[in-house]
């Protein structure tokens, strides 16, 4: 009988089990794994608010620096992909191809507010993202 002990397990029987999701609270940040994450591309991580709702934050590594947006694309609520970036330089988001710039999250050549932007620290393999802001 499996119970929702056993499939939290890990990769057994061929079954990839994702880890839980971080809830980082007010003053914490969210850990991103990013020891694959090479030059010119960008991963996601689904992660919760503190009231427990799902988010998803893209973080991209562009001319050796972190950044970190919000997915949630600011024209019609796409979401901006993971991937290599779009020219070498831009996050793309597949719904209307807007392609926003990673440092500020500006849409290039189109009239549209930016997306939102997170501080983040690079910690070894890990960026901080501080998606609740950085405390002072
Ligand atoms: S919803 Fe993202 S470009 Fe339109």
């Amino acid at each position: 009988m499996n119970t929702e002990r056993d499939a939290n397990q890990g990769d057994e029987g061929g079954m990839h089990v994702e880890p839980p999701r971080q809830r980082p609270l007010p003053g914490a940040p969210l850990r991103v794994p990013i020891a694959n994450l090479a030059e010119g591309h960008a991963l996601k991580l689904v992660y919760e608010t503190p009231a427990g709702e799902p988010e998803e934050v893209v973080v991209c590594r562009l001319r050796g620096r972190l950044f970190a947006l919000d997915s949630l694309c600011p024209h019609e609520g796409g979401r901006i992909a993971d991937g290599p970036l779009m020219d070498e330089r831009y996050l793309l988001c597949p719904l209307h191809l807007y392609r926003f710039r990673p440092d500020d999250g500006q849409v290039i050549e189109v009239d549209c507010p930016p997306a939102r932007t997170f501080e983040v620290d690079e910690q070894g393999d890990e960026a901080l993202v501080w998606v609740n802001g950085r405390p002072r």
